[in-house]
């Protein structure tokens, strides 16, 4: 059987469903996780859980150690991960609170560590689709079996934060052809893929991208809209994994 592994993202920090059965602190050549690796039960299917940003929320997405994340998840046995995470929305229907599926990638992040291939002979991974097909097929099916609505496509823009865009970055962001901005996508994505395991994404949209609404964006509005989100995002996995 696959071992399946969900990253949470802000919003979701903890799976209220998972019957937790260990937890586990790892160390790896590339420093700390996030946070334990815990191991549980999610409407009956054993997978692992870790919070990308530490649990309780503490660790910024520039300062996440993705290599430790993903290195330990491989280590744990896991071949397949489901990424969640907290967007902005910037085109047509990535409205509050709505769900994507994003199917590619623009990286505008930086001086983050990267890449698991440093000190040997440089290794190019084919990145031409940075999700895996198949997951992202399973993943919109079960948004359908929950009855959940979604986009089963999506363009989704890395920026570094922690600060969010300014209005002229959102619009150049739009015209590269960005539907979502957030800050966790890469390089976790990347580094994944350089370990072969299978990664797919759930975008939850939190708020319209900076520019997109009027006015500033609110903390207590990203809270509002991913609680909804969250709660959809929550179906959706159970449906995934049952
Ligand atoms: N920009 C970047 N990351 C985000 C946003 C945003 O507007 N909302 C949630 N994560």
């Amino acid at each position: 059987m696959t071992t399946l592994a969900i990253i949470g993202g802000t919003g979701l920090t903890q799976l209220s469903d998972l019957n937790i059965l260990s937890r586990e602190q790892l160390d790896t050549p590339y420093g700390s996780p996030s946070a334990e690796f815990v191991t549980g039960e999610l409407n009956g299917s054993r997978i692992i859980f870790l919070a990308r940003h530490g649990n309780p929320h503490t660790i910024a997405p520039h300062q996440i150690n993705y290599r430790a994340n993903i290195w330990g998840l491989k280590q744990l046995g896991v071949e397949q991960i489901v990424a969640v995470a907290a967007v902005g929305g910037i085109t047509g229907e990535m409205a509050p609170a709505h769900i994507a599926i994003p199917d590619q990638i623009i990286d505008y992040s930086y001086g983050r560590k990267h890449t698991f291939f440093e000190d040997e002979a440089v290794t190019h991974i084919d990145f031409t689709y940075p999700y895996n097909q198949k997951l992202r097929s399973r993943l919109i099916s079960a948004a359908s079996a929950a009855n959940i609505k979604i986009s089963p496509l999506g363009t989704y823009g890395c920026t570094q934060g922690p600060r969010l865009e300014t209005a002229a970055e959102i619009r150049r962001m739009e015209r590269d052809g960005c539907d979502l901005v957030g800050m966790t996508g890469m390089p976790e994505a990347a580094l994944a893929k350089e370990l072969d395991m299978a990664y797919a994404a759930i975008s939850v949209v939190a708020n319209w991208a900076a520019g997109k609404s009027e006015g500033e964006i609110t903390m207590a509005e990203i809270e509002r809209h991913l609680h909804k989100g969250m709660a959809n995002t929550a179906l959706l996995l159970k449906a995934f994994v049952g």
